[in-house]
């Protein structure tokens, strides 16, 4: 049963002071695919709306990614490593379970006097590190966290499975999140609304590799160590759960569907974010989306619509943008923010 969430944020106004982003270089588009597998350019174009998508050099991982990401947050925001107090990495690709991915970015860009550990929540995974990030500087824990999406995704995909394979790219983006600067700018993060629903775990998921199927001769030649998706499951869950998520963080923020300057969804597929658009009730040109170039970067998606939002100007000082992110557990988390320092 679904209860009242949280208060609208509370605590120390925060908000996020710098954004990076990194893209591989190597591009792989519909027809390069369709050279390897059973698709075309059209069917790809017509069911997801993605044209292409970046694939990390062979031996990159997701800290590879994530490291020029969050030196770009940081400069971005014009603070030091050695001021950032945790570093939170958000991945469904980590460079290996133990010890965390966020380790390595936080000793290689410098985070000497950071704590640092990793959010494994499918897509969503962003949305919810920022919550965490958000509620640190908001109760004065810290004052700069840094979170960095970071997907090598493409490790964890089957080449020879065309449900997936068309889908996915390799990403990172990053935000740091600190104290609003100024009294009277904008008001920074406004609220969350954070859900997951593990009847559905398998809808979404990589079988082995952990300690319930651990890795055998078995099954890596099962390819159990790939992910799997049920396409049609996911699809009617994110379509329903985006509005339903998006219209609790407005009402608990105290805002309606109409002060909403831009919507950044988590892209996964171009129908989802068109349908989940229509059922709020919001114009489709409010929505931003680059998936046609990146695919579903996982949880670099978001930060990275962010960074490209704000320099092609759709993300100014003051505007209200809904983020939403959701995924594999099958979890989401929606997040509202007054853009600004
Ligand atoms: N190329 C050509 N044909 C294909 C392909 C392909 N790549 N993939 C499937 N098909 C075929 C199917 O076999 C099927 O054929 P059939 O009718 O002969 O049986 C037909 O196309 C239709 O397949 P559907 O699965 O019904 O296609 P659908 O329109 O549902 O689109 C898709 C599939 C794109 C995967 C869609 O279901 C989707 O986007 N789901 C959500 C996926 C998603 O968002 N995942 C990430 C979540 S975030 C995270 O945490 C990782």
């Amino acid at each position: 049963m679904l209860r009242d969430g949280p208060a609208p944020f509370s605590g120390r106004p925060v908000t996020i002071s710098g954004l990076g982003a990194y893209l591989p270089e190597g591009v792989v588009t519909n027809d390069d695919l369709s050279r390897v597998l059973d698709t075309s350019d059209e069917w790809i174009r017509q069911r997801t709306g993605i044209r292409e998508r970046r694939i990390a050099a062979p031996g990159m991982s997701a800290s590879d990614l994530g490291i020029p990401a969050a030196m770009g947050a940081l400069g971005d925001a014009g603070i030091l490593p050695e001021q950032v107090d945790l570093v939170i990495t958000a991945t469904i690709s980590p460079d290996q379970i133990m010890p965390a991915t966020a380790s390595r970015i936080a000793y290689e860009t410098g985070c000497v006097n950071a704590g640092a550990f990793d959010v494994l929540a499918g897509c969503t995974g962003f949305v919810y590190a920022l919550a965490m990030a958000a509620g640190s500087v908001a109760s004065g824990l810290c004052d700069n966290v840094l979170v960095v999406g970071a997907e090598a995704i493409s490790r964890i995909i089957d080449p020879a499975d065309r449900s997936t394979a068309i889908l996915f790219g390799d990403a990172a983006g990053a935000a740091l999140v600190s104290p609003v600067a100024k009294a009277g700018g904008a008001r920074g993060i406004l609220g969350f609304d954070l859900g997951n629903d593990g009847a559905c775990g398998r809808c979404l998921h990589v079988p082995a590799g952990g300690s319930r199927i651990p890795a055998s001769h078995e099954t890596v030649e099962k390819h159990l160590h790939f992910m799997q998706m049920n396409g049609a499951e996911v699809y009617r869950f994110a379509t329903r759960v985006v509005a339903v998520s998006a219209g609790r963080v407005l009402e608990r923020c105290n805002l309606k569907v109409e002060d909403i300057d831009l919507f950044v969804p988590h892209q996964a597929n171009i129908r989802i974010i068109d349908a989940a658009a229509a059922k709020l009730g919001l114009a489709p040109q409010k929505a931003y989306t680059n998936l046609q170039w990146y695919g579903n970067t996982s949880c670099a998606s978001i930060p990275l619509c962010l960074a490209e939002a704000r320099a092609e100007g759709r993300l100014k000082q003051g505007d209200v943008a809904l983020l939403m992110g959701f995924g594999a557990g099958l979890t989401w988390g929606a997040c509202l923010i007054e853009w600004g320092h």
